[in-house]
């Protein structure tokens, strides 16, 4: 049994992508192994956040885990600010972590844009506080996405660095779970382009609070081909092979399954299955969350109760950590 740890951005609206590509798979891994699952509302503000907004993201995120089947007695649901060692860490970590490795952060390229001398220290700092909230639990596995594997290689990097340092195997080397078929959810609008919270076009993604006919509407809507009956093919097709994948998650069938069962069906049979499947399975989740989200004390209890066994965990390492640096605990 190893101790996983992942986080996901308090940022407004979730979607399928959320769920199926994060989410769900975070389900499956309460069985197995001890949890921890973190809003990183820090990781938030290297983007200004209207504060009303973030609060409400923030309780939003945390009735999507719950409504989406996190159990918050198993795992522990909390917000990262709420646990002040993510931060102290990340100071010392800072410490340790040469420029040089952050300048080849492409996540950070894409972000700060043209103007790099106008981005904030926060966003440049923004892979050394992942580390720090992966190694202040000494998390053995973390699931991420595609996308986020080269802060996870950071995170390892740092931890040697810090390990050499003081000369001790302190830290673990943590180990990137990427998990399931839909780990790459796709926009409706362009098969090439993650479904994201932030693409201008509310067509592009399925959020978690649309209702059915919203659903409907948009797997209808749906970008696809002029190519006859539906085969998965990611270069030349590639909506019809999101449309697939999305299918098979949501399914739990594999996708050569659904592919034969739709080779000769034009997308007049398939989109108006897929939409069907998604609202069966889609349904429960947004009613939960409308449920939980008029009872914010219930969602805030959760917070505090995850953040108070977070924290159990995050200050003994810390204790430890500050031992090992020099640093008088009085
Ligand atoms: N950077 C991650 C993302 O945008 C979110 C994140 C922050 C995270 N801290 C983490 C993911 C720790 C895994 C582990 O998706």
């Amino acid at each position: 049994m190893g101790r996983v740890l992942s986080g996901i951005q308090p940022t407004g609206n979730l979607h399928l992508g959320n769920y199926l590509g994060a989410i769900k798979n975070w389900l499956t891994m309460q069985q197995l192994h001890e949890c921890l699952y973190c809003i990183v509302d820090l990781h938030a503000i290297t983007v200004f956040q209207n504060p009303a907004e973030l609060l409400k993201s923030t309780r939003e995120t945390a009735a999507a885990f719950i409504a989406c089947g996190i159990d918050p007695k198993k795992s522990a649901i909390f917000n990262q600010s709420a646990v002040p060692e993510h931060s102290e860490l990340a100071w010392i970590l800072n410490c340790h972590t040469p420029l040089g490795w952050l300048n080849r952060m492409t996540q950070f390229k894409e972000k700060a844009g043209k103007h790099r001398e106008n981005a904030v220290l926060g966003l440049y700092a923004y892979p050394v506080l992942m580390a720090a909230d992966i190694l202040i639990y000494k998390a053995t596995h973390v699931p991420v996405g595609e996308d986020q594997k080269q802060h996870l290689e950071l995170a390892r990097d740092i931890a040697g660095a810090f390990n050499r340092a003081y000369g001790r195997e302190f830290f673990p080397q943590p180990e990137p779970l990427i998990l399931g078929e839909a780990t790459r959810v796709m926009s409706l609008r362009d098969g090439t382009k993650k479904m994201s919270k932030s693409d201008p076009s509310d067509q592009s993604r399925i959020a978690l609070t649309d209702d059915a006919d919203a659903i409907a509407n948009k797997f209808k809507k749906a970008k696809t081909d002029m190519e006859p009956g539906i085969t998965y093919d990611e270069e030349k097709r590639p909506e019809v092979a999101n449309l697939l994948r999305i299918f098979a998650a949501l399914s739990g069938r594999p996708r050569a399954e659904i592919e034969k069962e739709f080779a000769n069906s034009g997308f007049g049979q398939f989109k108006p299955a897929l939409a069907e499947l998604a609202i069966t399975k889609l349904a429960p989740i947004t009613a939960e969350m409308r449920r939980l989200m008029a009872d914010p004390g219930y969602i805030d209890s959760v917070l505090r109760d995850g953040a108070e066994r977070a924290r159990a965990i995050a200050t003994s390492h810390m204790n430890e950590v500050k031992d090992m640096v020099g640093m008088l605990r009085v």
